[in-house]
């Protein structure tokens, strides 16, 4: 599709630049010291309701943290990512695994094209926080389209929380309990977070995702980042 040239690119990444294969190398070695996946993915799908007979779109799949998990336990699953070295690798994972029902597409929240029929289930983590405030919620927006009426999109994402006074001493103490959990690179990728990324606050995060017609059943903030919110296509 021919974009102007003021359209946000979203190949180019702000931050951790997940296009590039020495990341994606080292990325579950980091995330599996502080993540379990498969219980991330399972508490998902049970959290969504998803059956054997549904579909799921994952959007920032990345190394295939949630579709791995959730392929075994649904029809299909469409893995999709601006990243082509995060989708080869999860593709390369999803032979080793066997499993056939995953579909992989190189393509964003903002020009992702869906082709098959709308999706019963979305889940996006920890991939939103790439786009500006503006382009977050063209991309929501973009996903309502793509979800069933009805259907269900569980979104995690890290945001600031907007009601605390002490917002950098919670961020140093994020960054110190991230620095004894997952180590000094890690930290080190969460200040970059912090500084070159686009996390946002939990209340524009809310209001977009109302405004881009989801109906928010259950918010959560875990130490005031980490947020879920499971919600309902109202369109
Ligand atoms: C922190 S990783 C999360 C990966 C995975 N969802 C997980 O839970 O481990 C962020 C992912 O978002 C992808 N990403 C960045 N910008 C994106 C965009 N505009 N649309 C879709 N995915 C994007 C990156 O390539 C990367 O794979």
């Amino acid at each position: 599709m021919n974009r102007p040239a003021w359209h946000y690119d979203e190949l180019r990444h702000s931050g951790v630049d997940y296009s590039d294969p020495s990341q994606v190398a080292v990325y579950d070695e980091r995330h599996k010291r502080f993540r379990d996946y498969r219980r991330e993915a399972e508490a998902v799908i049970e959290r969504l309701g998803v059956r054997l007979e549904d579909t799921v779109l994952d959007m920032g799949a990345g190394t295939g943290a949630f579709a791995l998990h959730a392929a075994p336990l649904c029809r299909t699953v469409y893995a999709v990512d601006v990243s082509r070295a995060m989708l080869e690798y999860c593709r390369g994972q999803a032979a080793a695994r066997d499993l056939k029902n995953i579909v992989f597409r190189q393509g964003g929240f903002l020009t992702y094209a869906h082709t098959a029929d709308p999706v019963d289930f979305i889940v996006s983590s920890g991939a939103l926080h790439h786009l500006p405030d503006f382009w977050k919620y063209i991309g929501l927006r973009r996903l309502a389209r793509i979800l069933k009426p009805g259907g269900r999109l569980y979104l995690f994402d890290i945001v600031f929380p907007g009601g605390e006074e002490d917002l950098r001493g919670q961020m140093e103490a994020w960054i110190g309990s991230m620095k004894e959990e997952a180590g000094d690179t890690f930290a080190a990728e969460v200040e970059t977070h912090i500084r070159d990324e686009h996390s946002t606050y939990d209340w524009i995060m809310e209001g977009m995702l109302e405004r881009a017609g989801f109906r928010i059943d259950q918010a959560d903030y875990a130490d005031g980042f980490r947020a879920s919110y499971l919600c309902t296509n109202r369109n």
